[in-house]
């Protein structure tokens, strides 16, 4: 049985005070639904939202993470301060990382490994852009962003990596993937794990969907069996928005 995961991305929205106020809200109404909820706020209010919510089914974790414990890396932050923070997850190689702050896949995967080594597990996210998909490059592109990033690492850490598949025209935009295109591109990603580990490696990972998720439009993606769950970005600032996302999902999957 795959983990069926919820997670929230905030990104850089929401003071520390703001921070507080919608984990309240999803604290209090996520209680009835038995779901794996992980929200992913900014660091300033990693801290004071992980201890809001102990005793809760919700999560929390870093955006971003450095592959070093501790040193002169001015403006980075360390696994070993994430964790400390309260954070059980972190994410790895979101598009906004990779093409922004030009983060390339063997610094994914470092970064992957270090978290883990930190007892952290990993949304790694890999995905194509809309130039790719146009020049039919799709399943080229996830392939490379897959098999560079989780090269030679040892089959026990696949357990703690969790992958998101979002498309980086859908991320923002407000056109999600279709569906079926969305699912059969999980297909191809548990492929690509029996390919690299053991025949079984792909059935056994969860695969979250993200870009454009929202409570109008999730339930055609969470019907799929090969969609585990989602990462949502803009429609986790609300908290209405998000928990009716996680109804969608308990629903969908019979949890
Ligand atoms: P979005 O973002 O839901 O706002 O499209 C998703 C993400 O970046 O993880």
């Amino acid at each position: 049985m795959r983990d069926i995961i919820l997670a929230g991305n905030w990104k850089m929205h929401k003071t520390i005070e703001e921070s507080k106020e919608i984990a309240l809200c999803l604290k209090e109404k996520f209680t009835e639904l038995p779901l794996n909820v992980i929200l992913f706020p900014p660091f300033t209010a990693l801290y004071s939202i992980s201890e809001l919510l102990k005793g809760s089914n919700i999560s929390v974790g870093g955006q971003n993470v450095y592959f070093e414990e501790k040193g002169a890396f001015t403006g980075e932050i360390s696994p070993v301060m994430l964790k400390e923070a309260g954070a059980k997850y972190v994410i790895a190689g979101h598009s906004e990382r990779r093409n922004i702050f030009n983060e390339t896949d063997e610094l994914i995967k470092k970064k992957i490994c270090s978290a883990v080594e930190n007892g952290m597990d990993v949304i790694f996210c890999v995905g194509e852009k809309l130039e790719e998909r146009e020049a039919g490059r799709t399943e080229e592109v996830i392939s490379k962003e897959i098999r560079i990033a989780l090269d030679g690492i040892p089959r026990e850490v696949l357990d703690h990596i969790i992958i998101a598949y979002e498309p980086v025209w859908a991320i923002g935009t407000g056109v999600a993937a279709s569906p079926d295109e969305a699912a059969a591109i999980h297909k191809f990603i548990r492929s690509i794990l029996d390919d690299m580990f053991v025949r079984g490696a792909g059935a056994n990972m969860s695969i979250l969907y993200g870009g454009s998720i929202k409570p109008e439009n999730f339930i055609e993606f969470a019907i799929l069996d090969e969609i585990d769950g989602g990462l949502v970005g803009g429609a986790s600032l609300k908290c209405e928005d998000f928990y009716d996302i996680g109804k969608i999902l308990v629903e969908c999957k019979k949890l």
